[in-house]
């Protein structure tokens, strides 16, 4: 449950000028010549959905599908969401990964919660090409748990050319014996995160993809799951890693698997397969210190490779330039403190500098940040950082395998990374917290302002 820690906060933030906040935004989000205003309508509502063949569940989605609609739109178009919200509780939708301004960002931080029957509009230019999502952020690990979230697809002009391009949304639920998706357990579960026994790809059950032999694809990859690590594997394969949460990298990278944390994207160039192939899509064995761990590979999804077909897909060898935001030696001007204690309220209370939803320190437009994000905790965190793009300087002290734009980036267990972003013209409260659902919920959490 996302607490009032965050209502209180945003009831003494002046409420007039969050209005205007939003008022400017609304207003300032134009298209750029030629392009346009993507208009689209979202309810949150509830359901029956078949996560598994035969059996109804009642979900929370948004516009009766789990995921909820691909929002597909091109940069420089403005995308205007319509909220109604037909839930019996409030909710907000976050879009996570998208640099829009603070008033848009979907968090009780900004904007009033969205009571059952009423409506909101959300309405930004897109900036970024990428792989991005959206999911409620309230209640989240009902909520999400339940189904609210969907992909959001934002191309540019000159993208490589693939023989597809496919959307994988990761996730997983755990039914009880009605079928019915539990609610938050305890002890356990909030130290673990919950890591559902049923596995989902776009809503479905370890669903079955066809593929010619002979092409390229270009897959999306988002991880929903509210803890579970993905160490996401296409039948032993090579692939060709081409981008992460913030578009494509500088030039592609193989491997025959990628991590993904909850909250975290990845785009891999796959295939050419041969004609007649069967290929498991599983997550790996992976220990991210958790009381419960994986020791065999899950399936998620198997790859039928059919008949071939011409191919057209060319990947470049430069995708694009990536300039990095430090060169040399500098000095970190924040630390955070990943931690850990116990409580009454949440069993294992996770917090950042020794507090659940820790105040931070403002920072200051055009200050470029170097953040120390330290994990004093024996169990890994995905850090995320809510509208601005960093990069990762120092992964446990050692230089990354590639240069690349994120918002979710793994702490290990007693690890720490080194991020740099730089906070563009976008004043307002923004926040930082661990994506494991149950960490989240349990105050591992801060908020902070950018300031002009
Ligand atoms: Cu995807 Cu604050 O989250
Ligand atoms: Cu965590």
């Amino acid at each position: 449950m996302t607490d009032h820690h965050h209502q209180t906060d945003a009831a003494s933030s002046n409420k007039e000028e969050s209005a205007a906040a939003y008022a400017a935004a609304y207003a300032a989000a134009q298209p750029d010549p030629g392009h346009r205003v993507v208009a689209v309508e979202i309810e949150a509502c509830e359901f029956d959905w078949e996560f598994v063949p035969g059996v109804t569940t009642r979900a929370w989605g948004f516009n009766g599908s789990v995921p909820g609609p691909t929002l597909e739109a091109t940069v420089g178009d403005v995308l205007e969401i319509r909220l109604t919200n037909r839930l019996p509780e409030p909710t907000v939708v976050h879009w996570h990964g998208l640099r829009i301004p603070a008033a848009m960002d979907g968090t009780e931080m900004v904007q009033r919660p969205v009571g059952p029957g009423e409506t909101f509009i959300y309405r930004f230019r897109l900036p970024d090409a990428g792989t991005f999502w959206y999911h409620s952020h309230f209640n989240e690990t009902v909520q999400m748990e339940r189904g609210l979230y969907g992909a959001l697809i934002v191309r540019a002009p000159d993208e490589p050319v693939f023989d597809a391009d496919r959307t994988l949304v990761l996730d997983d639920v755990e039914l009880d014996k009605n079928g019915q998706i539990k609610p938050p357990g305890w002890w356990i579960e909030s130290h673990d995160g919950r890591e559902g026994s049923t596995r989902l790809v776009n809503g479905r059950q370890e669903p079955e993809i066809r593929m010619a032999a002979g092409q390229v694809e270009r897959w999306r990859i988002v991880n929903a799951a509210s803890a579970r690590y993905v160490l996401f594997s296409v039948g032993g394969r090579p692939f060709k890693i081409i981008g992460t949460d913030g578009g494509l990298i500088s030039a592609p990278v193989a491997a025959t698997r990628v991590l993904l944390p909850p909250a975290d994207r990845a785009e891999i160039a796959v295939g050419p397969f041969a004609a007649g192939e069967t290929l498991r899509i599983e997550t790996l064995p992976f220990n991210r210190g958790s009381f419960k761990s994986h020791r065999k590979p899950e399936l998620f999804a198997t790859v039928q490779v059919g008949a071939a077909a011409p191919s057209r897909a060319r990947l470049p060898d430069r995708l694009r330039e990536i300039e990095p935001l430090v060169t040399g030696p500098v000095t970190p001007n924040r630390e955070v403190r990943l931690g850990f204690g116990l409580g009454l309220k949440h069993g294992v209370e996770f917090n950042i500098d020794h507090e659940q939803h820790h105040h931070a320190e403002p920072v200051r437009v055009g200050e470029l940040q170097v953040w120390d994000v330290v994990n004093r905790s024996p169990v890994h965190h995905p850090f995320h950082l809510h509208g601005f793009f960093f990069q990762v300087l120092e992964l446990n002290g050692k230089a990354p395998e590639f240069l690349s734009w994120e918002d979710t980036v793994n702490v290990s267990a007693f690890g720490s990374v080194r991020i740099a972003w730089m906070p563009d013209d976008r004043p307002g409260g923004w926040m930082y917290h661990c994506h494991i659902l149950e960490h989240h919920a349990a105050g591992m959490m801060a908020h902070f302002d950018v300031v002009r």
